[in-house]
């Protein structure tokens, strides 16, 4: 609600600053020219939008970002951020003007291909107008900035997100608000770009990141640490972590460079159980692999801070985020917690490998992680997708407001609402039901392999009715636009309900304890 509000209160900001500068007489389009003085053509303003219906203002048009090479250096003794932004990036048409994301800190100085350029801010926009207008093709921005990096705040629950400070130094982590708090960005899982970061902090901290670490140089006291994310990454899944870090780095079986980054002042019995999950990550991936298909990238790992009003983990890429509640019960007794990394490695293939072209089509990341947990249950000889899919479904009554959710579209309030991971998760198990266990596993690996890094929900939708050869639009209707419990848990293969039949009470009182956990942690998550 009160997101909302700002939202609105945030675009209406958006339009007036865009009626003005009309108003002043700048032109909308002008005539590029090339060196030479000649006419290239008619240039026009990149949009300040790429087109998200949930987020009109994230993301920009008129350009794709390749790389962003963040030279940044951080002072926990003030939060300031000091950053330079060097942006490589490719125009897709000739730019009088072009938009970046970036919500606080102070912009000192923008040059587009080396020369000096103006610009202008709104609270989320950063205008820049170069000298000459862009020509189609690579261009380069580089932009100079400081300030004390914004947080945002999760909706509706007031929960600390984005770049956020810490006792002993930082963690970076939201979803999706947490790119434009901390550098310029074209803030959308559609333009995918790499990353280089060269984060330099006071001698005594270190940093993890996304990928490898690929140098570390201490000059008068500060250590410069460089991190490079190879393959493409969705800019909310970019992350810096500062703090005093036991890193474990090793190698799966399979060969697999592992670099995990455990906050040192977690010791004890959390850390064992916290040691004890990420030693089984090449186990999960093997597990996930045989499931989707290659891991999709060359390293892997783990954060786990010890900062006590973090709450969720993310699936930042190679090396996600872990809040050490994760392997805390109620109580604050040490819990196994390795369905959690089951579900963030889950993401490197459905959210990262595989990004969202829209938010509203969350459950596709969500749906997918949820479903890795209840794969990896079966691993554990715990109980089958088969007999939590129907637990669950039997164990929430139809008027319970679970099934109001239309998790296919949830609004911008739920999108992060249990009913997207459960009902997704749910979804996919009805999908096997309805085509089988071969073409669901076709499906599913086929996603996983798709070329550009892309999907939204009518395109698997379309992938499984080309594979199943089956029209399946009344099949998605019911489970992902009706906010409706389905009336039926849907067919049921042979070897599907002979599982169920033989679904002993060891496999339902777990299918009933695992609804219950994830129910309470979402809960939890929400306070
Ligand atoms: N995607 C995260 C997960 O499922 C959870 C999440 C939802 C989150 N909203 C967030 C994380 C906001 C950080 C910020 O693992
Ligand atoms: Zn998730």
């Amino acid at each position: 609600m009160t997101m909302s509000k700002s939202r609105n209160r945030r675009i209406a900001t958006a339009l007036a600053i865009v009626c003005l500068t009309t108003a002043l007489g700048l032109p909308a389009t002008a005539q590029a020219a090339g060196p030479d003085g000649r006419s290239t053509g008619r240039c026009t303003p990149g949009a300040p939008g790429i087109g998200d219906p949930y987020y009109p203002n994230y993301g920009n048009g008129g350009y794709e970002v390749r790389k962003y090479d963040l030279d940044v250096t951080y002072d926990p003794a003030t939060d300031v951020l000091d950053g330079v932004a060097k942006i490589k990036a490719n125009a897709t048409k000739s730019l009088c003007s072009f938009n970046l994301d970036l919500v606080g800190m102070t912009v000192r100085s923008i040059k587009v291909n080396g020369a000096q350029a103006r610009w202008s801010r709104t609270e989320h926009e950063l205008t820049v107008i170069p000298k000459r207008p862009i020509k189609r093709g690579e261009f380069e921005v580089k932009v100079r900035y400081d300030g004390v990096p914004h947080e945002f705040v999760l909706p509706g629950i007031e929960l600390r997100t984005g770049f956020m400070a810490t006792p002993d130094g930082a963690t970076v982590a939201g979803q999706p608000e947490v790119a434009a708090g901390w550098f310029p960005v074209n803030d959308h899982p559609l333009d995918k770009a790499r990353y280089s970061f060269d984060v330099t902090v006071p001698r005594r901290y270190e940093v993890v990141a996304n990928g490898f670490l690929t140098g570390r140089e201490t000059k008068r006291g500060w250590t410069t640490y460089e991190w490079d994310a190879r393959e493409p990454m969705a800019s909310y899944l970019a992350t810096i972590d500062i703090g005093h870090w036991d890193v474990h780095k090793w190698r799966t079986d399979t060969g697999l460079p592992v670099y995990d980054a455990v906050d040192s002042a977690i010791t004890g019995g959390l850390r064992a159980e916290i040691d004890s999950s990420l030693a089984r990550q090449g186990e999960v991936l093997d597990v996930l692999g045989g499931a989707f298909g290659p891991y999709p990238f060359s390293t892997v790992g783990a954060i786990v801070d010890n900062q006590d009003d973090l709450f969720f983990a993310l699936e930042t890429q190679t090396r996600p985020v872990y809040s050490k509640y994760f392997w805390l019960d109620a109580d604050g007794n040490p819990i196994n917690g390795d369905s959690v990394v089951v579900h963030e490695l889950a993401h490197q293939w459905f959210g990262d490998k595989i990004a969202l072209a829209r938010w509203q089509d969350i459950w596709l990341n969500e749906g997918f992680a949820t479903y890795a947990e209840w794969l990896w249950a079966e691993h554990e000889g715990q109980a089958t997708p088969q007999e939590i899919f129907l637990a669950t479904y039997e164990a929430i009554p139809a008027d319970d407001p679970f099934w109001d959710v239309v998790i296919g579209d949830p609004t911008l309030e739920l999108l992060f609402d249990g009913a997207v991971y459960v009902r997704g998760a749910m979804t996919l198990q009805a999908l096997r039901n309805e085509v089988g266990d071969d073409d669901f596993w076709r499906i599913v690996r086929r996603w996983a392999a798709q070329r550009d890094g892309h999907g939204t929900t009518p395109e698997f939708i379309a992938l499984a009715e080309r594979i199943s050869g089956q029209q399946l639009d009344d099949f998605f209707d019911v489970w992902l636009f009706t906010g409706e419990k389905p009336a039926s848990p849907g067919a049921t293969t042979a070897a599907a309900s002979r599982a169920a039949a033989s679904a002993d009470d060891k496999a339902s009182e777990f299918a009933r304890q695992w609804l219950a956990k994830t129910s309470e942690r979402l809960e939890r998550s929400r306070r």
